[in-house]
């Protein structure tokens, strides 16, 4: 992360905390989190090595580089990205924090058969999927430099490691399924408490500098209609193992279900594999009660897809 973004986040956080920590806005906050419902995760079994090992040659340049392009996305690989989010925003700490699908839990696992594809994807390929479906943009051909630093920061990250077993730590953690079904309401409940603050109260998120400070949620800027992210399992998942920022495992299950659903119950951009009918392509590619795309919620059918800005 850049010094200056960190600083940015700190002040945020720092406000985030001051808020919470006076008596009149300590409502919310002050009460201790109720008992989660989900097994306490067990410990990362992987510590990746520090950033400052990465070797001066020519191997080196290409890690630091895909190090760059998974922090900087829209900079460093301006050319496939189409939304104002950084591969980082949805993996915390460069790709290195555990139950945020950290990159050195997915590299010793490929390649693999995805269910989403129907057949084995190489890493390389894996990493093309982020750039079409989370960055909303087009993926790097195979070879391309982008997706050869990426891989070698991956690679270089996951170094020790065993082939093919799957580390504590990896992905984003499983929750299990809440008392009350997921609900938009009370979702959006916990987002104007627990999520605004940072995020926006539209969801839009903040950008200073030209950089993405807190990413958008949702609309146009966001993730589109085929990414992970969009199923609310994977989403109740990562928010609940990862946000609020800097009090990850604070939320509820229920609440982290709740926002999750709240979050993927509003448009984004279109999915790319988008056949001309909602219908079709639910059908064909959200078939599972995780996915909204296609369904109506809150009066409204999903699936039309964010206008440009
Ligand atoms: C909007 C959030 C988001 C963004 C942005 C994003 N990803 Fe992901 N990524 C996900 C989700 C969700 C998964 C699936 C996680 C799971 O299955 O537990 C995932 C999975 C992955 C995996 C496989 C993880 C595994 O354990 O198999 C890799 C590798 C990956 N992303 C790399 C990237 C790269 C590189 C970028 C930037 C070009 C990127 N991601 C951007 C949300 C995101
Ligand atoms: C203190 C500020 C802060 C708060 C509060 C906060 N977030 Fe975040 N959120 C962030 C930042 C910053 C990132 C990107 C992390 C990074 O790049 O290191 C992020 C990333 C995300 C992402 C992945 C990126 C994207 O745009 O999809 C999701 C989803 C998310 N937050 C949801 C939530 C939800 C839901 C809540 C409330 C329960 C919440 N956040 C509360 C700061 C915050």
């Amino acid at each position: 992360m850049k010094p200056a973004r960190l600083m940015l986040i700190a002040t945020a956080l720092s406000l985030a905390a001051c808020d919470h920590g006076a008596p009149q806005a300590a409502a919310p906050i002050a009460k201790a989190p109720a008992p989660a419902t989900s097994a306490p995760r067990k410990p990362a079994a992987f510590t990746p090595p520090p950033e400052s090992s990465i070797p001066d040659d020519d191997f080196g340049k290409q890690v630091a580089l895909g190090r760059q392009i998974f922090i900087d996305t829209g900079r460093y690989a301006k050319a496939y990205v189409g939304n104002q989010l950084n591969c980082e925003n949805c993996h915390l700490d460069a790709g290195r924090l555990a139950h945020s699908a950290p990159l050195w839990g997915a590299y010793p696992l490929y390649p693999a058969y995805r269910s989403k594809n129907h057949h084995v994807n190489t890493f390389a390929e894996r990493l093309q999927g982020c750039f079409n479906y989370s960055m909303n943009g087009k993926a790097p051909a195979l070879g391309d430099p982008v997706l050869v630093a990426l891989e070698s920061y991956a690679y270089w990250m996951s170094k020790g490691e065993p082939i093919g077993r799957s580390l504590p730590g990896r992905g984003y953690p499983k929750l299990t399924k809440p008392a009350l079904a997921p609900d938009y309401g009370r979702g959006e409940a916990v987002f104007k408490r627990d999520c605004a603050f940072c995020h926006g109260g539209d969801g839009q998120g903040q950008q200073a500098a030209g950089r993405t400070v807190f990413p958008p949620l949702w609309g146009p800027e966001s993730f589109n209609w085929g990414a992970g992210m969009e199923q609310v399992n994977n989403a109740a998942g990562f928010i609940k193992a990862n946000m609020p920022l800097g009090r990850g495992n604070t939320l509820t299950d229920q609440d982290a279900w709740d926002v999750a659903y709240y979050m993927d119950a509003h448009e984004r951009p279109q999915d790319p594999r988008f056949t001309g009918s909602i219908a079709a392509t639910r059908a064909a590619y959200h078939d599972t009660p995780e996915s909204l795309y296609g369904t109506t919620v809150n009066g409204q059918l999903l699936g039309a897809g964010s206008p440009d800005r």
